[in-house]
């Protein structure tokens, strides 16, 4: 079914740093072929922080692995298009793609540990990412650049810092490093992924406000990407939600939270532990994420969805437009009314949490 709504009307009302068109990434496995990213539309405007949220095997990271060049066999991107500053990365030779990600984007991961040399000492480590991208300046200056940067990140006493080795730090003091090490050659677009999902909600909120501050000083944009609502609350402008490897909500961050729409959405925030009521049952979404090699007919979401109509089971919704580029993929809202309201609190809780 063709989706009801053309492209402009998808867009985040500024002019996107980064345009994610009709993205197809799949692996070929013996098994069949895995969808991860199954026709995935994003927009990322200069200086914002969009937040890509849902629950985990629904292709948060394949997205941004998409973006990075980083899908490895047997995953390929097959289809769409990446525009970065308008240009399609996709269309790049393999070396211009690397010099265009290593210098204009950069992506932190969950765990830091991985991606730091476990053998050299973080300062170096640094220093080598800012001298692969500026031939122009000594390894003395470079040092100071770091310096620099571990200050900007909140790193005490960097000068100490600069010589430890990544096991010596502490998980939050590691991820600290990494997002010196990230804006080492000031991207434009600075990609998350679960950066504080380690990490305690201490460090957490350091982290995020440390982001926040490194957004208004240089003006980077952020993809956040995250399954943790409360994340987005914090520190996104733009919120899209996926499901089994499609965009199922769209909107400004304000509008996903005073009137979320999808019944996909609507459950993530009911399971959202509410300040008022701390001690009370959260609310979990009945059933898994589907299997993507054994993805159901129709609504990929129809068979955990309270609000299920035979219709959902048959076809799949395409986005409808529910006002102000708010976007929903379901067909409670066909009729280009807002659906009724969600079922009352209680029903369809499985298990709980106390
Ligand atoms: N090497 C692979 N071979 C086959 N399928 C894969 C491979 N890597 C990822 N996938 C599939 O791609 C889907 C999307 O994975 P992805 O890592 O993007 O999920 P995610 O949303 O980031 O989840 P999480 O929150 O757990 O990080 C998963 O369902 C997984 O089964
Ligand atoms: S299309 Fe149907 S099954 Fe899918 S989310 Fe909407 S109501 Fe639920
Ligand atoms: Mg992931």
């Amino acid at each position: 079914m063709e989706e009801n709504i053309n492209r402009e009307e998808t867009a985040a009302p500024e002019q996107p740093l980064l345009r994610l068109d009709d993205l197809h990434t799949s692996f070929f496995t013996k098994q069949g072929v895995v969808r991860a990213v199954d026709g995935v539309s994003i927009d990322i405007p200069a200086g914002k922080t969009v937040g890509l949220v849902g629950e985990s095997g629904c292709g948060k990271s394949m997205t941004a692995m998409s973006i990075m060049g980083l899908v490895s066999r047997p995953g390929k991107i097959t289809g769409g298009s990446i525009l970065f500053h308008g240009e399609d990365l996709l269309q790049l030779s393999p070396r211009a793609r690397r010099q265009m990600c290593g210098d204009k984007i950069s992506i932190i991961f969950q765990e830091p540990m991985t991606s730091l040399n476990p053998v050299m000492t973080v300062g170096t480590q640094v220093r080598e990412a800012i001298l692969t991208h500026r031939r122009d300046i000594s390894k003395a200056q470079a040092r100071e650049q770091v310096l620099d940067l571990f200050r900007q990140v909140g790193i005490p006493d960097p000068e100490r810092r600069y010589a430890s080795y990544p096991h010596q730090l502490s998980g939050g003091l590691r991820q600290r490093v990494m997002i010196a090490m990230a804006m080492a050659c000031s991207p434009d677009l600075l990609i998350a992924d679960e950066p504080t999902t380690a990490l305690d909600v201490t460090i957490e909120a350091q982290i995020l406000h440390l982001m926040r501050k490194l957004q208004r000083d240089h003006g980077t944009s952020i993809l956040m990407i995250t399954h943790n609502l409360g994340v987005v609350a914090e520190i996104c402008d733009y919120v899209y939600v996926m499901y089994a490897g499609k965009v199922v909500e769209f909107a400004e961050v304000h509008e996903l939270f005073r009137r979320p729409s999808h019944p996909y959405t609507q459950g993530l925030i009911r399971s959202l532990p509410s300040l008022e009521a701390p001690q009370g049952r959260l609310y979990n979404i009945k059933g898994m994420v589907p299997d993507l090699l054994h993805l159901p007919e129709g609504c990929r979401f129809a068979p955990r969805c309270e609000r299920a109509c035979p219709r959902c089971h048959g076809e799949v919704p395409p986005l409808y437009d529910i006002g102000g580029g708010h976007l929903v993929r379901c067909f409670l809202y066909d009729s280009g009314e807002a659906a009724p309201e969600e079922p009352a609190d209680g029903a369809g809780r499985e298990g709980g949490n106390t």
